[in-house]
């Protein structure tokens, strides 16, 4: 089937309904937005289909999680990254941002440490002061050059683990660098975490969007079985087939103590699922896989675009990513921004381009580019942002 990843879809303009959405709503209506991490694209054809069957039910109380969900997601793990889990093992939450919280929450006590890298995706910087924990960071090595990537700094990570440390929050795929981590890396941060008997959250939500060809994600807690019982995993269809606003995600807690614990302290700290997210994850995962293998060569091709731009821009770098639909640039020694304050801030006001600002990820002077947009979209946004940062 052809997937229409080309027209642009109205997402602002009062024809769209009354919809308004985080990303196109709120900036003034001349900005291009390329920043909160949702795609332009319409979802996928059978996943409307599947939606359109529930809505016309038209009955819509409390639902349940289907053993059908249950039983596909078990498939898609075996088949897309060879990680056997069980249906038990599935705890269906509304968010990843959600479970991050309640995973601090649940797992953790009044005082103790939940440590997390920088940059990262900014709900994970507050989850430790929200849930009255002790916030821990520690910088990811920034590249030193231009054919470099970001790099996990195992002995800054061990420096910053103290006795009070209880929680790591990991990201894999990282938002906002799209690094994959290689397997070393993620074997010394195993050793780490076993060594200083942490707990993990590894939040894996950009995983089916790897984008370099043969490219294949392995989860934390399958290349390292022996992080299996102090590790929660988080997945949800929400990147990768677009359905962020349905709400719907899920934990995989392989360890049964652990996952008692966690659905033991959040009971009545969540709503009861979502029956139309669920009914959207069942067919994003039964039936999504050929639009998916079509958005990532959309994704690919964008990526392509971008980085071609990005060599024009005098004293911008852009850490090459490796997966997902958001880049990250270094526009610290950009002299088209030199003395600005913000580059996220000159940019909106000197090319209205809406960007994520580097400072709320813990690193200033950068910028995140959503990329998951039509490529009309996409070039107009950087014809734009090229009336600055290509001027001296
Ligand atoms: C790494 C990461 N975790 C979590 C989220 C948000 O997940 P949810 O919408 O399920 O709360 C995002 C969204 O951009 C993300 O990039």
């Amino acid at each position: 089937m052809d997937y229409d990843f080309a027209t642009p879809v109205e997402r602002r303009h009062p024809a769209a309904g009354n919809w308004p959405s985080q990303k196109w709503h709120h900036y003034a209506a001349e900005v291009l937005p390329l920043w909160v991490a949702d795609m332009d694209f319409v979802s996928p054809p059978e996943v409307i289909e599947a939606l359109r069957a529930r809505v016309d039910h038209g009955v819509f109380g409390y639902g349940l999680v289907p053993d059908s969900l249950r039983h596909t997601l078990c498939e898609w793990s075996a088949e897309h990254y060879g990680w056997r889990i069980e249906p038990e093992w599935q705890l269906w939450l509304p968010g990843v941002v959600p479970a991050l919280h309640l995973a601090s929450l649940a797992l953790t006590e009044p005082g103790d440490g939940v440590l997390t890298v920088t940059p990262i995706y900014p709900p994970f910087l507050k989850v430790a002061e929200r849930t009255g924990r002790l916030p821990q960071q520690v910088a990811l090595r920034a590249p030193a050059a231009a054919d470099e990537t970001w790099r996990l700094d195992l002995e800054a990570l061990e420096a910053a683990i103290t006795p009070e440390t209880r929680l790591l929050l990991w990201c894999q795929p990282h938002n906002p660098t799209g690094r994959v981590w290689r397997h070393d890396e993620l074997a010394g941060l195993a050793r780490l975490v076993e060594r200083h008997d942490l707990l993990v959250v590894s939040d894996e939500l950009h995983c089916d969007l790897l984008l370099d060809e043969g490219a294949r994600h392995r989860p934390l807690a399958a290349a390292f079985p022996e992080l299996v019982a102090r590790t929660l995993t988080l997945w949800a269809p929400s990147k990768t087939f677009n359905l962020a606003g349905l709400t719907t995600a899920c934990a995989v807690i392989p360890d049964a103590g652990l996952r008692r614990r966690f659905a033991a302290r959040v009971r009545g700290l969540q709503p009861d699922g979502n029956v139309l997210g669920l009914v959207a994850a069942e067919a994003a995962y039964a039936r999504g896989e050929p639009w998916r293998q079509a958005l990532l060569e959309v994704l690919r091709g964008h990526r392509h675009t971008l980085a071609e731009r990005v060599t024009q821009w005098p004293g911008t770098v852009m850490s090459p990513p490796e997966s997902t639909y958001l880049a990250w640039l270094d526009l610290r020694r950009a002299p088209a921004l030199e003395g600005a304050a913000s580059p996220q801030q000159a940019l909106l006001e000197r090319a209205g381009v809406a960007l994520s600002d580097g400072a709320d990820f813990g690193w200033p002077g950068f910028i995140r580019l959503n990329f998951g947009t039509t490529a009309s979209q996409l070039e107009a946004a950087l014809d734009r942002l090229d009336t600055v940062l290509r001027a001296q």
